[in-house]
């Protein structure tokens, strides 16, 4: 099994956290998330933008598998571009854990993340703010996680969409698949996400912006309390 089965088939209460790499510095990309994990990171999450279906333009499969080679964290990949399908065996080949791609602009969805799959990596969906959790309830049984996006697509230091909490709890209804949450995600937002049942933290900016190993284990630690908050403990 892989990182997001496992996370799903474990316990309900562990939460677990990792670092938007959009907001790392590109020239020490392979410290900057040591430093991360040095923090508690157990994952690593990698924005890939073509500058067509979003503004921003960022990095692609040969950064990707440089960075599986200098990570032993698994490498999850958000595709925010126009033509997706194109882009699942380069990254598979990279080496990358995980896939994720969104259910609007993915033609043949269906094929889609069955490749992913096949290829040996997980497969999620990703809800943007105006996408519905029944927007994928078909293909449910096929994923291994769902990603609920609390910022549009884009860009990295996004004010938090607080109307995203409720998401997470109307996903949480429709499917037991772990939950990964992304944008605008900090210390005082991680707790209201795994409060509504979010279980992997993504956070870019306010990991970044300070000192990545503090700063991480600070977002990790406000999630976990809220759990501990949640059972009494
Ligand atoms: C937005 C990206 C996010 C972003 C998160 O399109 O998918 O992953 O990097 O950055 P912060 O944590 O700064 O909102
Ligand atoms: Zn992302």
């Amino acid at each position: 099994m892989g990182f997001w089965g496992d996370l799903g088939s474990g316990p309900k209460e562990r939460v677990v956290g990792g670092s938007s790499v959009l907001a790392a510095d590109f020239a020490y990309l392979a410290e900057e998330v040591r430093k991360t994990q040095l923090g508690g990171a157990e994952f690593v999450h990698f924005d890939v933008m073509d500058n067509h279906l979003v503004p921003n333009l960022t990095i692609g499969p040969a950064v990707a598998a440089s960075l599986v080679r200098a990570t032993d964290l698994p490498v999850d990949v958000h595709l925010q571009v126009s033509d997706p399908a194109s882009l699942i065996r380069p990254f598979a080949e990279a080496g990358v854990s995980s896939i994720t791609v969104q259910p609007g602009i993915t033609r043949h969805l269906h094929r889609v993340v069955s490749e992913i799959r096949e290829l040996g990596c997980e497969a999620g969906a990703v809800l943007t703010p105006a996408t519905g959790p029944e927007e994928i309830a078909w293909i449910l049984p096929h994923l291994d996680y769902v990603v609920v996006m609390s910022v549009e697509l884009g860009f990295g230091g996004q004010g938090f969409i607080e109307g995203m909490v409720e998401k997470v709890r109307r996903v949480g209804e429709v499917c037991s698949l772990p939950v990964e949450v992304d944008g605008g995600i900090t210390a005082s937002t991680a707790p209201l996400m795994v409060e509504a049942g979010a279980r992997a933290l993504v956070a870019g900016s306010a990991v970044f912006r300070g000192d990545p190993t503090e700063e991480m284990r600070r977002i990790i630690e406000a999630g976990r309390s809220a759990v501990r908050r949640a059972s009494g403990g």
